[in-house]
């Protein structure tokens, strides 16, 4: 189970593994997995994945606890999202099960890159979906590629958590309305780099992005949901456009077991003012709390605690997150899968 890798200064970056697992989907069926070390791909120049978009992906985490056991955090949702993202752009789903099986038996495979207990580094699982029939014409594939790899990762912001200066952009959109926000699509990346190029070469962390509409309330990140909190409220957007976070929906479910009041609905930009702590979530970003907001075209900006420091709720549910994922507390809501 050694390796020489140096597992707690690990950036959030591809990390060649041992094996991945592949499945292809053919007239109208998926054909059993297969794992290959192979990590190249090979398919058509006319992939409708290459042209029309027709990707969508999923990414999440496993971690080796205290007591040696492998912890696959949110398995089932994140298979469950898949299948929207897929049906959101006319793509064949990956069926829940084999979602699952593949993502398993990767783990297995790749066993010697889980970062140990205490390194502060997991396992990131990447699956995804591919269009791949040869079409020139915009339409669905008729054949897709499924596949799954990992990399063992550390924090996806390179501070951890720590707070860090997060910009709001209003020259750039990443979902529209009726767009395909709520869908892990690559598209909707590409269209946040434009903006997340220009942030991080004026000193910010990442982006948030306003609803594409009106201009007037908070969506989310490039990589990660919003929350803010204000008199014991526990509150995040509700979007049409915008990907709903499993890591947020673990905090919806964390801060109501804390007696925080959970509240879903439209974030208004000057809200920002009345929230005594504020932070962006998901896999990669576990909680990275945000010290500073700065409304860049408007040229506001709105702080959040010492500009040191977490604050003291953030803190909490960060704590309660990391602790029921790698075993040290009670998983008292069924979220981890146990590796067999
Ligand atoms: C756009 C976007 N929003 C939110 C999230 C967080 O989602 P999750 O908590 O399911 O990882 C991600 C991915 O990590 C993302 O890419």
């Amino acid at each position: 189970m050694s390796t020489d890798i140096d597992f707690s200064s690990l950036p959030f970056g591809y990390f060649k593994t041992d094996y991945n697992a592949r499945a292809y989907y053919k007239d109208g069926r998926w054909s059993e997995p297969e794992y290959t070390t192979d990590e190249q791909l090979s398919i058509h120049m006319a992939s409708t994945c290459l042209h029309y978009g027709q990707e969508c992906f999923e990414g999440l985490k496993a971690f080796c606890g205290k007591d040696g056991v492998i912890r696959i955090f949110r398995l089932e949702e994140n298979a469950k999202r898949l299948v929207h993202s897929a049906r959101g752009i006319c793509m064949a789903p990956v069926p829940v099960e084999m979602f699952i099986t593949m993502c398993k038996q990767v783990i297995r495979l790749n066993k010697k890159y889980i970062p140990p207990f205490g390194a502060g580094a997991s396992l990131y699982l990447r699956p995804y979906l591919l269009g791949t029939a040869a079409q020139v014409g915009v339409s669905p594939s008729t054949e897709y590629f499924f596949g799954v790899f990992c990399s063992p990762v550390g924090p996806y912001f390179k501070d951890g958590f720590k707070p860090v200066r997060m910009q709001i952009v209003r020259d750039f959109d990443r979902a529209a309305p009726y767009g395909t926000g709520t869908y892990k699509v690559g598209g909707n990346y590409a269209a946040s780099l434009q903006a997340l190029v220009r942030a991080k070469a004026e000193g910010y962390s990442s982006v948030f992005f306003l609803d594409a509409k009106e201009k007037k309330y908070i969506d989310e990140a490039g990589p990660a949901n919003f929350f803010g909190i204000k008199n014991g409220q526990y509150i995040t957007p509700r979007s049409s456009s915008i990907l709903r976070s499993i890591t947020n929906m673990s905090l919806r479910e964390l801060a109501g077991d804390m007696d925080l009041a959970v509240i879903e609905r439209p974030v208004t930009v000057e809200e920002l003012t009345d929230f005594s702590e504020a932070g962006a979530c998901g896999t990669a970003a576990v909680i990275t709390p945000v010290k500073e907001i700065v409304d860049r075209e408007v040229r506001t900006s709105y702080r959040f605690g010492d500009g040191e420091h977490a604050g003291p709720i953030t803190t909490a549910l960060y704590e309660r997150l990391m602790g029921i994922q790698n075993g040290e507390l009670d998983d008292k809501f069924n979220w981890n899968t146990i590796l067999d």
